[in-house]
């Protein structure tokens, strides 16, 4: 195995002690990169990427290269899931993912399957990793992802993006049976996908539960929470990070899992959650984008800003979501070297 060069990123993770505090970025591998839109303009689309181990390890370590983060994260999308249990999605340009069959009834649980072979569904994805690792050669971590089963469900349901996913959350209440099958079934599959990142060389996990924000604590607890706790159970190979996007609700509960990391959005004050996730996890996070729309001068402050908050306590400088895609690459370069630039007293 290759040993790290920098490890900044899992020191942090262990609670060590460190000169400063690591930075990468949600969606860094993406369309804020002119260098990725040239890969991705050469294809038929997003999904021929995720399926080209050789190009989605490209554009993993562009940021790497171009931007200097402390960590690459798999080029790949939460969505190879409910594929490979046998809902195909699309992803429409412009518009996001589309789904041609949703779960709607527990007739249409037949239409997927748990007990499925991951390693040959999805092979695609362990392949990207392996050559991921060979080519970084140890420069920074890689991270392994996935959605948690709250946020898989919402699209498995609903079809497609949504302000609401009333469709997804009516079935809490119409057919709770329905939803706690379903939940199980992408649950089970995603530990077996989590192993396989792992064996293929992923040295952090991070789980984006992207609409934990739309429910509220007691339906979060019984739907999303219960099966992001099996998923943080069954992974002991590596640390876990656990993002529960607009859960300001559940950060105490969240405190609690069986992970080593806590993501915040840019809702969520940094010291309160503290208070309330305890001293014995890292947390990351949590830029507003849109500081990132700002002029330098702005960015540098507010970054610095919210560096001071962290206290001099375990954290990992990150945004509070994905940066958006018109992005000034510039821009977040300013946002990564402010960071780096900084010392902890
Ligand atoms: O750099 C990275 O963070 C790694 C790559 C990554 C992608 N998707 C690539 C992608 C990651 C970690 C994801 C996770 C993901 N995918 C989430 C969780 C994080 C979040 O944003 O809350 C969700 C909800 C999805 C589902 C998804 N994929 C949506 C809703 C969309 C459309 C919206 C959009 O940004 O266009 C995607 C498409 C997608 N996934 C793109 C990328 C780079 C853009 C597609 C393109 O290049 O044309």
């Amino acid at each position: 195995m290759t040993t790290l060069k920098n490890d900044l990123l899992l020191r942090t993770i262990n609670g060590e002690k460190t000169e400063r505090y690591p930075v990468w970025l949600m969606r860094q591998a993406g369309r804020i990169l002119p260098e990725y839109r040239a890969v991705r303009a050469s294809l038929s689309g997003f999904k021929e990427l995720v399926e080209t181990p050789e190009l989605a390890a490209e554009v993993t370590i562009q940021p790497v290269d171009l931007l200097g983060v402390d960590a690459a994260i798999i080029f790949s999308d939460i969505l190879v899931i409910p594929e490979a249990m046998g809902l195909p999605y699309q992803m429409v340009e412009k518009k996001g993912p589309w789904f041609e069959d949703t779960i709607k009834s527990k007739a249409d649980l037949s239409k997927v399957s748990a007990d499925i072979d991951v390693n040959d569904k999805l092979s695609y994805v362990f392949e990207a990793i392996k050559i991921t690792k060979k080519e970084l050669d140890g420069r920074v971590p890689l991270i392994g992802f996935c959605g948690a089963p709250w946020t898989i469900f919402c699209y498995m349901t609903e079809g497609e993006g949504s302000k609401t996913f009333s469709k997804a959350r009516r079935i809490l209440y119409q057919d709770p049976e329905l939803a706690h099958q379903l939940l199980d079934d992408i649950t089970t599959v995603t530990i077996k996908y989590l192993k396989q990142q792992i064996a293929a060389g992923a040295d952090v996990i991070q789980i984006f539960d992207s609409w934990s924000g739309i429910l509220g604590p007691k339906a979060y607890s019984e739907f999303g929470m219960k099966y992001v706790r099996r998923v943080c159970d069954a992974i002991n190979e590596v640390p876990v990070t656990v993002f529960a996007k607009g859960a300001y609700y559940a950060r105490k509960e969240l405190g609690e899992l069986s992970c080593q990391t806590i993501g915040l959005d840019w809702t969520m004050n940094i010291a309160e959650s503290r208070a309330l996730v305890g001293e014995d996890k890292t947390l990351q996070g949590n830029l507003d984008p849109c500081v990132l729309y700002a002029d330098f001068g702005t960015i540098e402050k507010e970054t610095k800003n919210m560096l001071n908050s962290f206290g001099n306590q375990r954290h990992i400088a990150n945004l509070g979501h994905g940066v958006y895609p018109d992005t000034d690459p510039e821009k977040v370069k300013c946002f990564i070297d402010t960071v780096k630039g900084f010392t902890k007293n």
